[in-house]
């Protein structure tokens, strides 16, 4: 097969020149990263998973009406996406404090929020990613007032969409991030859903036991991160029983 031209590589992902124009092929690595990459490591199976599981949501979220950038998915690792031009915010909902939130304001973790609270971090690195307002926003040109509209709506639809499809398998869905795209049609453009939903992404806990499922295990160590998120597939269906410890590596 030819090489194919790699346009960028994060922590968890690398991204390839697509097969056809306005496309991406975007690969899941078993690299798990936390704390803007001081603690690192290799977790067999992880990106297996993570392709898997945010392939189930984003489909949903088709079969919804809420647009994101999953075309399909050619093989364990990769999934076809739309190119876009990444908005730098990290988007993120809580229903329940936790992590950040907890810390900054001094709420208990799992302390319910009296409603959904929606929290915006500038992807920069270098700067640890830090929380924004609006205003921030706005006055430095990273997203105009109408997108801000548009992303509080899709994060709030995400929002409903994940919490309903986790606490049809008993797990809560306490907070996650997503990063949204534009793209551009004719003269239009339109915000949409990119990067990836997965445990990686959210943090997921078990409402009978509080068990975590999530990335929480492995930033925290807590366990076997692949044996959590083994757990969150196999509630959704996501990996065949057999499949469940170990993914292989057949399509
Ligand atoms: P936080 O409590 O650490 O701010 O995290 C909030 C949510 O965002 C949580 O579900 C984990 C997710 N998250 C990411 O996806 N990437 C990140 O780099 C960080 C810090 C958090």
């Amino acid at each position: 097969m030819a090489r194919r031209k790699k346009i960028y590589e994060g922590k968890a992902k690398i991204l390839y020149e697509g097969p056809e124009p306005g496309t991406i092929v975007q690969y899941f690595k078993d690299d798990a990263t936390a704390f803007n990459a001081e603690k690192k490591d290799v977790i067999d199976g992880k990106g297996v998973l993570n392709n898997r599981l945010s392939e189930f949501f984003m489909t949903g979220l088709t079969q919804i009406g809420v647009p994101n950038h999953f075309i399909r998915r050619l093989n364990m690792r990769e999934q076809l996406v739309r190119n876009c031009e990444i908005v730098p915010l990290e988007v993120i909902v809580r229903n329940y404090s936790a992590g950040s939130m907890s810390k900054r304001l001094g709420i208990a973790e799992g302390t319910q929020l009296p409603r959904p609270i929606v929290e915006y971090c500038y992807k920069d690195d270098a700067l640890g990613d830090p929380l924004v307002t609006e205003e921030h926003i706005a006055a430095f040109g990273w997203a105009s007032q109408q997108d801000m509209d548009d992303i509080l709506s899709l994060a709030l639809r995400v929002n409903d969409f994940m919490s309903g499809v986790m606490l049809a398998v008993g797990i809560r869905l306490v907070d996650f991030k997503i990063e949204i795209g534009r793209v551009y049609e004719g003269d239009f453009q339109r915000l949409i859903v990119a990067d990836e939903i997965s445990p990686d992404s959210c943090r997921l806990w078990d409402i009978e036991t509080g068990q975590k499922l999530d990335k929480d295990v492995f930033r925290r160590d807590l366990g076997s991160l692949t044996d959590a998120y083994s757990e969150v597939a196999r509630r959704l269906g996501v990996l065949p029983k057999s499949n469940v410890t170990k993914p292989t590596l057949i399509n």
